[in-house]
């Protein structure tokens, strides 16, 4: 961890404020070190109070991002090992997949203000205006079988619903596999990639895309998508909700790979699966049926009844939506 972020943390570990002396023995730097930092900090827009024989103080932390206000939220004991920021980039996946290629460490963390080649599910591009929203993707390298890793999907809308509602307050719900709504509406999408031989992954990633500040949605989706302030009403730290999904993140990511096993999750994915028990629409290649969705099945699939029988459908497969519209 670097210097910045170490006194950065330093400071937004407490209420009070932090004598420099301390800074410079807990970090082992000079106090021209920390007054140098503090300047840089304050350049950056962090509101820091200094007063002589107290010390320093963060009034108020912007909703910027870098890497050290990432590194600043992220707990100890996290997946997370790496972080690479972008202010810009084509797409955090590409990014993240390259870095798979190159070797990078699972849990290397890929986060970008800006993306200017965005990418959806289905070959869709994903709008990503700077210094609105959450662009994030996890390079992971998982020990179990490629026919597990739809399930990481699963662990991942399940770690950035928690985090919404424990950093925004909103209870969204899952739509399978893994985007999240709020109020009849897209709050989230997940894009996974994997890069596999027969039996064994190389790499995962795992891209998130949460619209996070955006005051009103394009014209062309204002009815499918929201932001979390439209939500709220309040304009939202991205960093705030990126530590949380990467916390949350870990917790569920643990527990699926001491067990290689989505049971123990289940209950709480199906508790806020937006489909569950209902009439849904399952759109595969050229054929539109409808069946009811009986929530998710042990791999990661959803289980439907279909004429009476109970069925499977593999995520990537099909698309599932509501009768009535989006959801
Ligand atoms: C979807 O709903 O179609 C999935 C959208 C996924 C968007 C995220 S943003 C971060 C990562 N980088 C990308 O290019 N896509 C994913």
């Amino acid at each position: 961890m670097d210097i910045k972020t170490r006194i950065l943390k330093e400071l937004k570990n407490t209420d009070t404020y932090v004598s420099g002396q301390d800074i410079c023995e807990k970090c082992g730097v000079s106090r021209t070190a920390v007054w140098k930092v503090i300047n840089q900090l304050k350049n950056e827009g962090y509101e820091i109070d200094s007063v002589t024989n107290k010390g320093y103080k963060i009034l108020e932390t912007p909703d910027i991002l870098s890497k050290s206000e990432i590194e600043s939220v992220i707990e100890d004991g996290s997946i997370v090992k790496d972080i690479i920021y972008f202010d810009e980039t084509d797409s955090t996946n590409t990014r993240a997949k390259l870095l798979g290629e190159e070797g990078a460490v699972s849990g290397t963390l890929v986060v970008a203000d800006c993306q200017n080649m965005g990418k959806g599910r289905r070959g869709r591009s994903f709008s990503s205006p700077a210094g609105q929203s959450i662009y994030m993707t996890l390079l992971l390298r998982p020990d179990t079988s490629p026919s597990k890793a739809s399930m990481i999907t699963i662990l991942s809308a399940m770690a950035v619903r928690t985090a919404l509602s424990e950093v925004c307050g909103i209870e969204g719900l899952i739509k399978w596999p893994n985007d999240i709504v709020a109020d009849g509406r897209k709050l989230c999408g997940i894009l996974t990639e994997m890069s596999a031989e027969l039996t064994k992954i190389n790499y995962v990633v795992v891209g998130i895309g949460i619209n996070v500040n955006n005051e009103k949605m394009p014209e062309d989706i204002e009815k499918i998508a929201v932001s979390a302030r439209m939500l709220t009403g309040k304009k939202q730290k991205r960093s705030l909700i990126i530590g949380s999904v990467c916390k949350w993140f870990s917790i569920y990511y643990n527990k699926f790979i001491e067990t290689s096993d989505l049971s123990l999750l289940k209950d709480e994915y199906n508790r806020y699966l937006i489909h569950m028990n209902k009439e849904v629409e399952i759109i595969r290649d050229n054929e539109k049926y409808r069946a009811k969705s009986l929530g998710l099945a042990d791999d990661g699939e959803l289980l439907i009844e279909k004429d009476g029988k109970p069925e499977t459908v593999m995520s990537g497969e099909v698309s599932v939506r509501g009768v009535y519209g989006y959801v």
